[in-house]
């Protein structure tokens, strides 16, 4: 019941619905590695992740992948097929062990059609994956690899006392197959970054500066 009142989703039902809800939700705790849905796959439920982090990915995963988002707490995923009957329209790997929920079609539909709240969730947490799409396919098209690198880590930042810092560790090459680019370019260019004082690594995290480099 706590558990389920923490995640944005459900944070406005009402306790009754919350321990209804509590009697439909699975738990599942999953290692690093696991993959939880495959593109393609038929649909049955969706996952609201309690902690952990996975990877959206699109191609195969010893091959060419590009990965289309990082998730993690209080976020949830597989709702598309849920929403029009289509298949997984892309993979979904744990990337840290993680702990999920998992909500089956049929109970999904109920929640959307019972509260309001959660369907606005849902709405505003699919236009918000619009519009980081939307800048991705700006980026891919308008900005070279130094651009896209710098976008990455600024979407990637929080406000940690005024300054924007990258707080989760982000593999080179997982930035790569974010941006479209190759792990090579991809050290090239945050080497260069840093040493245009872009940013600055602080033990596991990068501290943005308001500076921006010049163009090369
Ligand atoms: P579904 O298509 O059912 O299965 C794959 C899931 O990955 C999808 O639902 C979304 O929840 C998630 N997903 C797909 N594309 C993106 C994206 N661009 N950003 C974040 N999540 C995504």
């Amino acid at each position: 019941m706590t558990v389920l009142k923490s995640v944005p989703m459900f944070g406005s039902f009402p306790e009754d619905q919350l321990r209804a809800l509590a009697r439909m939700v699975m738990r599942r705790s999953v290692p690093r590695g696991s993959v939880i849905m495959a593109e393609g796959d038929r649909v049955d439920s969706l996952y609201i992740v309690l902690s952990g982090r996975l990877k959206v990915m699109m191609g195969e995963a010893d091959g060419k992948e590009v990965i289309l988002s990082i998730i993690g707490p209080g976020e949830f995923f597989g709702e598309m097929g849920l929403i029009d009957d289509g298949p997984r329209s892309a993979s979904v790997i744990a990337i840290e062990p993680c702990d999920l929920l998992s909500v089956t079609k049929r109970d999904f539909r109920k929640c959307m059609i019972e509260s309001y709240d959660t369907a606005m969730t849902v709405m505003r947490v699919l236009v918000r994956r619009l519009r980081a799409a939307d800048r991705k396919i700006g980026s891919l098209a308008m900005l070279d690899v130094y651009g896209r690198v710098a976008r990455l880590l600024l979407d990637m930042s929080e406000n940690v006392n005024g300054q924007r810092v990258v707080t989760k560790r982000l593999p080179k090459q997982d930035i790569a197959k974010m941006i479209g680019a190759s792990r090579e370019m991809v050290s090239l260019v945050m080497k260069d970054l840093e040493m245009s004082g872009y940013f600055e690594v602080r033990g596991s995290t990068i501290v943005l500066r308001d500076t921006i480099p010049p163009p090369h």
